[in-house]
């Protein structure tokens, strides 16, 4: 289980998260949701060791992972895809999924069968560089290389975001296969509720740094997503 605990986070003196709190247990994809600006890539960040924080502590089973810097949380099981895919546009598939497989060391290696078979798409587009795919073919590269470092938790930021309905389907059938599997829970931000509703089991709603609602996916009401989701 990934456990933050009372997560407190200023940029230039103006506190930007108050006190968050959110559990990711095992075998559960959790979706954490809000509106623009609210903190939910701060959160994230704040995992994977990006921002300083102000209190709170990080911790991954029994693992502290506060004030670990990015690297060593990676090597505990924190897996990250950052908003925007962060992939090496210059660079084959091959030579973007290879890099993960230099940084992490034979695990990652013995991952890449498993890794392609669930993005077939890259298996074909080997050769082809990162910066030629579309931007939902880049999404599932840097899901791709996300899974090659072996992580025990996945932790997604707005994977959707401006991808064509085709496949964020594709995207979403994966993420539930790796959630089936049972050796990764993954943490997703989303702003596209009916991607929530259908691959979810827990929701979280922040607003203004703080987690405001909190429950069983099944319990995120119109009443919720109107005070806190739409715009
Ligand atoms: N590096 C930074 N320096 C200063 N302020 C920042 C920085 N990054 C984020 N902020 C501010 O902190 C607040 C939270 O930002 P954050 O990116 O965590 O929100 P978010 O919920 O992910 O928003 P979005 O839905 O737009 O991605 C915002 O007011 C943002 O402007
Ligand atoms: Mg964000």
């Amino acid at each position: 289980m990934l456990t933050l605990s009372n997560l407190t986070v200023s940029y230039d003196g103006s506190r930007v998260l108050r006190g968050v709190n959110l559990k990711v247990p095992e075998k559960s994809l959790i979706c954490l949701m809000g509106r623009n600006g609210v903190g939910k890539t701060t959160t994230l960040k704040s995992i994977v060791g990006l921002v300083k924080l102000d209190t709170g502590t990080v911790t991954l089973g029994d693992d502290n992972l506060t004030g670990l810097p990015p690297d060593a949380r990676a090597r505990k099981g924190i897996g990250y895809v950052p908003q925007g895919r962060d992939i090496f546009p210059h660079l084959t598939v091959q030579e973007n999924l290879k890099i993960s497989v230099v940084v992490h060391g034979a695990k990652a290696a013995e991952q890449m069968d498993r890794v392609l078979e669930l993005f077939p798409i890259l298996k074909e587009f080997l050769q082809r560089k990162g910066g030629v795919l579309s931007g939902g073919q880049q999404q599932q590269l840097a899901i791709a290389r996300a899974l090659l470092t072996n992580p025990r938790v996945l932790i997604l930021d707005e994977p959707t975001e401006g991808i064509q309905p085709n496949i964020i389907d594709l995207i979403g059938d994966a993420l539930m296969k790796i959630k089936k599997e049972g050796k990764i829970s993954i943490l997703l931000v989303e702003q596209y509720l009916d991607f929530c509703l259908s691959i979810g089991d827990f929701f979280y709603i922040m607003d203004r740094g703080a987690v405001v609602a909190n429950g069983p996916i099944s319990d995120l009401n119109n009443d919720l997503v109107r005070r806190h989701l739409t715009v």
